[in-house]
């Protein structure tokens, strides 16, 4: 079964809570260690960016339920291609939040000092979430 990789940006729903963002990544962390997916969530208190890796029928399965998924809008898909190998393979869902997500990162990934996923193309998300995930190596997330 082929590995794929799929990027995509949205934006929290009106009445999103701190809970919400728990329950996402508890059940994404479950369902993903169930079939295989891997991948980072990164969070800036208004806009989601999250990877997601794994074989193409796991992969689509779980983004159609996050499609489905009330608590954000304006989903965009910003990149989808088959991959040789994954690269956040340590964590079901690891979970970026809005303090690692710095203006220099920003900067060297986008045109704005802002977190911003729609400023970027979809090479800079790929490299923006490979640097964070390097800042995070060794550590359960
Ligand atoms: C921003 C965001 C990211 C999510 N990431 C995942 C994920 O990686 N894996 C997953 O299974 N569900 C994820 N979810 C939750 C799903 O949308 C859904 O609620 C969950 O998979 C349970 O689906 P079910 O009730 O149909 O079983 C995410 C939701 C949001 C809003």
């Amino acid at each position: 079964m082929y590995l794929v990789r799929l990027i995509y940006t949205s934006e929290i729903s009106d009445g999103f809570g701190p809970n919400d963002i728990e329950d996402i990544l508890e059940k994404a962390k479950k369902k993903n260690a169930e079939c295989n997916v891997t991948g980072l969530l990164c969070f800036n208190s208004t806009h989601f960016m999250q990877c997601l890796e794994g074989s193409r029928k796991a992969v689509n399965a779980t983004y159609h339920r996050i499609l489905n998924d009330k608590r954000h809008r304006n989903i965009i898909m910003l990149n989808y291609c088959e991959i040789a190998e994954r690269e956040f393979e340590k964590w079901s869902m690891g979970y970026i939040p809005y303090s690692k997500l710095t203006t220099p990162l920003n900067i060297k990934y986008s045109g704005t000092s802002d977190f911003n996923p729609l400023a970027m193309s979809a090479g800079s998300a790929h490299k923006l979430m490979l640097a964070l995930r390097d800042s995070m190596l060794d550590k359960v997330i």
